[in-house]
């Protein structure tokens, strides 16, 4: 697996959480997998035992020779790690956003293809390589530049949106071939894409809902590179995110003061009136209560929930809105649950074991994002009882059934249109079936869906296979 963050070490996004709990899973099915991670600077508070190997990898690059050194070390789920120094490029406070970022990937990227080599040298060659997103894109163009043997490429992406786009100039600072810069295959528009020739050069592109795979060869969702997907239509695959039961699991859960589960869901009320105690609401057990929890961003559906919430609290509902991002959309969520009189509350930032008390406490969770490859918690939510209201995009539609009128089918309520006024009949239809006998059932059944990586583990295990 090579990839920029895995959780718990270094976390910007899903994607960590999702190389993780993947590579935990595949490791569970004796699978034996290796995470390669740059040494960022954060690295070295994160209470890693890092061994430093002896011979470094060497490699040629924009006339420089470069010479990286390799650590080896374990995460606490077991799953070897290697972490790769690139001189000068990851020692710094911060991920990515640099300037030469261009560089800092591409001669990681450089280094693990010589990692590669070297490991098929000797006699222990990886059967398949992963890759994910733009930073990692440029793995399999190398592997396949390479003129040896290559192991099995399946790239993923998490999110279009984010291609690793460079100045020309950046290929020779790399040390890619000139003459690929065409666009067939590393050129676009004039730039260096990464994405774009990982796209291309990969056996298999996968992504992380069936419904985004779709989205992602048309213009509308592909970002720019409809027309690359659609080349690869044969070879791309949509493979849900699952979530990692081991961490998200209400009825084994320490962060909350009473346990429960799809058979037994009496304790969840507990949960519900310790977090309004905690959070100095009024304990008023029959008023649903809402959660939102997550970045703060126009990509997410911020400003839907900000310019809907008076609406919102109309239904009698209560709502709190948990996580940070963009600061003009934090101030305008501050100020419209300022104005609600202690029936909104904005939280800002919270602490981990914060949002497993908030997503147990919830009657239902609010999803009203623009854009979603997949998305985690709407699927917590679920699992945690607490039906999820969604906008109908991504892997949102691919794992939120709307509810019928009599609540008999579904696992949710979803709404089409990226509006307020969509958002909040969403909320409507949901808070008017929690006064009826049918939110139990509703309940149970979602609680009870299958959320685990386990079978996402396994086509991805074929996909390694399928060369
Ligand atoms: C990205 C996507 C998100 C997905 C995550 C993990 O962050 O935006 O929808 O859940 O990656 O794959």
């Amino acid at each position: 697996m090579a990839c920029s963050e895995v959780a718990p070490i270094v976390k910007v996004g899903g994607l960590a959480d999702a190389v993780a709990a993947l590579s935990k899973t595949m490791s569970r099915l004796e699978h034996k997998v290796t995470i390669a991670l740059p040494r960022y600077q954060l690295l070295d508070n994160a209470g890693l035992m890092l061994a430093r190997r002896l011979t470094p990898l060497r490699f040629v690059a924009g006339g420089e020779t470069v010479e990286a050194v390799l650590f080896d070390a374990r995460l606490s789920s077991g799953v070897e790690l290697v972490v790769i120094d690139v001189p000068g490029m990851f020692d710094r406070d911060g991920i990515d956003g640099f300037d030469d970022d261009a560089k800092r990937f591409g001669w990681f990227c450089r280094a693990l293809t010589e990692l590669i080599h070297k490991r098929a040298d000797a006699g222990t060659p990886f059967d398949a390589v992963h890759a994910h997103d733009w930073q990692m894109a440029l793995l399999p163009y190398l592997l396949r530049c390479a003129g040896r043997p290559v192991p099995t490429t399946v790239l993923t992406v998490h999110d279009a949106v984010n291609q690793g786009r460079f100045p020309k100039s950046a290929v020779a600072e790399i040390g890619l071939d000139q003459d690929d810069f065409n666009p067939a295959s590393l050129e676009y528009y004039g730039d260096l894409n990464m994405l774009k020739a990982g796209v291309l050069s990969a056996d298999v592109v996968t992504t992380v809902s069936p419904s985004y795979a779709g989205e992602l060869e048309q213009s509308s969702g592909g970002a720019g590179l409809d027309g690359v997907f659609r080349t690869r239509h044969e070879h791309l695959f949509g493979i849900l995110n699952g979530i990692d039961y081991a961490v998200w699991s209400p009825a084994t859960d320490a962060n909350l003061v009473a346990r429960f589960d799809a058979e037994d869901a009496s304790n969840k009320g507990r949960c519900k009136a310790a977090l309004l105690h905690e959070l100095d609401m009024a304990i008023e057990p029959d008023r649903p209560l809402l959660v939102s929890l997550g970045r703060i961003d126009e990509q997410k559906g911020s400003d839907l929930l900000a310019a809907g919430l008076a609406e919102i609290l109309r239904t009698g509902a209560r709502v709190v809105i948990a996580g940070e991002g963009d600061a003009a959309l934090m101030a305008l969520l501050e100020d419209a649950a300022a104005s609600s009189q202690q029936d909104a509350i904005f939280l800002g930032a919270v602490s981990e074991p914060m949002s497993h008390r908030l997503i147990a406490a919830a009657d239902a969770v609010l999803v009203p994002s623009r854009h979603e490859p997949c998305g985690t918690v709407q699927q917590i939510a679920q699992r945690y009882g607490a039906p999820p209201i969604a906008r109908s995009v991504g892997g949102l539609s691919d794992t939120v059934i709307d509810c019928d009128a009599h609540c008999e089918t579904g696992t949710g309520f979803l709404f089409d249109d990226a509006t307020p006024e969509a958002l909040i009949g969403a909320v409507q239809r949901a808070v008017s079936t929690m006064k009826t006998s049918a939110w139990g059932t509703l309940r149970r059944r979602v609680m009870r869906l299958d959320r685990s990586w386990e079978r996402s583990a396994r086509r991805y295990a074929r996909l390694y296979q399928s060369r």
